[in-house]
């Protein structure tokens, strides 16, 4: 066989979406699994979006869209943001992607090349890294840490600041930490972008997934002091639960969207028709749906919360957003004997071997000692799940609790 592309040999494969294969695989197989690993609303697509996809069908509205979306959809997009936000976009200022992933993509490709460096922080949704390497420039990665709640901190980020940075990458609310950043450290971060020439992205993937009433109004905060260098990129795939429609939006100054489209129009085109008159009953209809989901997985968060605190060796905090549990293991793999298992992959290995549970292991997010929990799970998964990952803590770490009493 000949050679695979260089540029192969510098990305991974996604390692979140290599759990969802896993439990695939063994369900396929027979085997019943309790999933925390999928990153994905377990609800049905509201039926008022349902209803607009038959529409579209039936009216044969199945046709190449303008690559960049359909109008509707963008004043749509539009109108979400500035009712939200207070923000003002026009038309030629948004396009329609595959998912926010082909929007921060598209947006990496456009910004992003050789010899630039990015700036993001980590734990990370590790596809945004990889993105930039795909975009030939580098990712630094900016730490957070578990014990102020992985607060995105903007002296962190300004610290990371180099003649070479092109760009700062954030992401809030954050996949894997479920962390908000600040208004205040988001505009000390854009201001240093608005003296450097600095390009701002900003995630807002998990923006309608916020737990209490905190400020956080990012979109106006970058609006004020630097919007010609901003990128918003959201989705329908959490807010909505449609992650498998493919439906996600950049908002940018026009030239930036200009080369988005570009590219888009090289490599997908546009999103499904029919999704797209999806989004816009989404985006348009009743937001009570999102409000009730939201509820759900606040419930689930507290119980999940309270479940694991049964077992101090499982250090977590509640997050203030997204739907993740992210827990410090690192106390149970400390205390381990030889040859039992010394890193999150192997914890999370084990725990799906011996108790068919799926997490994901922090190293996916470049965050090894922890593992990831998804509560986007019936309560009853969450109930069974938990308790068989405290049985299984149980067991592997008593050797700790013999040592420390003897
Ligand atoms: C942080 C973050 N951003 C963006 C996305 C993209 O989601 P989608 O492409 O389904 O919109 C995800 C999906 O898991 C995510 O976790």
């Amino acid at each position: 066989m000949a050679r695979l592309a260089e540029r192969t040999t510098r990305i991974a494969g996604s390692a979140t979406m290599a759990v969802t294969a896993t439990v695939d695989r063994l369900r396929r197989a027979g085997v019943e699994v309790l999933d925390f690993g999928a990153g994905e609303p377990d609800f049905a697509t509201p039926d008022a979006v349902k209803a607009a996809a038959h529409t579209a069908l039936d009216q044969d509205f199945t046709r190449y869209t303008a690559v960049s979306g359909i109008a509707e959809l963008k004043r749509a997009i539009g109108d979400r943001y500035r009712a939200d936000y207070g923000v003002d976009y026009a038309d030629s200022e948004v396009i329609v992607s595959a998912g926010g992933k082909q929007a921060l993509f598209n947006a990496a490709l456009s910004l992003f090349g050789p010899g630039d460096e990015v700036i993001t922080h980590a734990p990370c949704w590790p596809t945004l890294p990889e993105q930039i390497k795909l975009a030939d420039a580098s990712p630094v990665l900016v730490r957070t840490h578990a014990e102020d709640g992985f607060a995105i901190g903007g002296r962190a980020i300004l610290d990371a600041i180099t003649p070479r940075t092109r760009g700062i990458i954030i992401n809030s609310p954050c996949n894997p930490t479920g962390a908000l950043i600040t208004e205040d450290d988001l505009a000390s971060i854009a201001d240093a972008a608005a003296r450097q020439g600095i390009w701002v992205i900003l995630d807002l993937c998990y923006e309608k997934l916020i737990y209490d009433a905190v400020p956080h109004n990012l979109p106006a905060v970058l609006a004020r002091r630097c919007r010609d260098l901003t990128v918003l990129c959201g989705s329908a795939s959490k807010a909505y639960a449609m992650t498998g429609w493919r439906c996600g939006w950049a908002l940018a100054p026009a030239p930036v969207i200009a080369a988005c489209g570009a590219i888009q129009s090289h490599s997908t085109s546009n999103v499904s028709s029919i999704t797209q008159k999806a989004a816009v009953a989404a985006l348009t209809g009743s937001q009570e749906t999102v409000r009730a989901m939201l509820d759900e997985y606040r419930t689930r968060r507290d119980n999940l919360w309270q479940w694991l605190s049964a077992d101090p060796r499982l250090r977590c905090r509640k997050p203030a957003g997204a739907f993740y549990m992210f827990i410090d293991v690192g106390d149970v793999l400390s205390g381990l004997e030889p040859g039992g298992f010394r890193t999150s992959t192997e914890f999370a290995q084990a725990l799906l071997d011996e108790s068919r549970v799926a997490v994901t292991p922090g190293e996916a997010f470049d965050a090894p000692g922890f593992i990831r929990i998804s509560y986007a799970t019936s309560m009853e998964t969450l109930r069974e799940g938990t308790e068989r990952l405290l049985a299984f803590v149980a067991a592997h770490a008593a050797p700790i609790r013999r040592a420390a009493a003897g």
